[in-house]
């Protein structure tokens, strides 16, 4: 397995808009973005990640590992599918009026620190970008969790983080209509 090295919110990649990756994508880069998906699914398995010392995490952007570019991976498994992708240069291209949001508040690998609070995400996204598995420019509709691990990945490359959201006085505010995932 490939090692990455994870930036946190302390350092200016995190933070800092990223550019695209170069047209047609490199097979090098191609090759990055499924190592950081592979890297997602160990990251889930207890036993590997407790000895590698890793965090569990369902989505990595490449800021976080230290790369200004627009590419993000997802790992994520429920009980009927399981969601693998790598896409590179993605494009947010619809959003729903309806808003969701996790009940437990959004986690992320670059922050360290507790930043209790509801993140308002809207709860359908249709994404466009180069696919890195399909080897393909791919549209996802995604709802509900997956919508909102899209909406969080994709926000790294604008140097968003998920507590940028989060409302200052009122931490836990819903939005009218909001529906509560998890
Ligand atoms: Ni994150």
């Amino acid at each position: 397995m490939r090692d990455f090295k994870i930036y946190d919110d302390h350092h200016q990649v995190v933070r800092t808009k990223c550019q695209e990756f170069e047209e047609p994508i490199k097979e090098e880069n191609i090759q990055l973005l499924k190592d950081m998906c592979e890297y997602l699914k160990l990251s889930q398995d207890d036993e590997y990640a407790s000895k590698h010392n890793l965090r569990p995490g369902v989505g990595l952007a490449c800021p976080q590992i230290g790369i200004s570019k627009r590419g993000f991976a997802v790992y994520l498994e429920d009980e009927k599918t399981t969601y693998k992708f790598g896409l590179i240069n993605p494009k947010i291209i619809r959003t729903s009026v309806k808003k969701c949001y996790l009940g437990s508040g959004e986690g992320c690998l670059s922050v360290n620190a507790s930043h209790p609070g509801y993140v308002m995400r809207y709860n359908k996204v249709v994404i466009e970008g180069f696919e890195v598995f399909q080897n393909r420019k791919v549209t996802i509709t995604a709802y509900g969790y997956l919508a909102i691990c899209i909406q969080h990945e994709y926000d790294h490359l604008d140097g968003i983080l998920f507590y940028d959201h989060i409302d200052k006085k009122e931490p836990f505010k819903i939005e009218e209509n909001a529906i509560k995932i998890a």
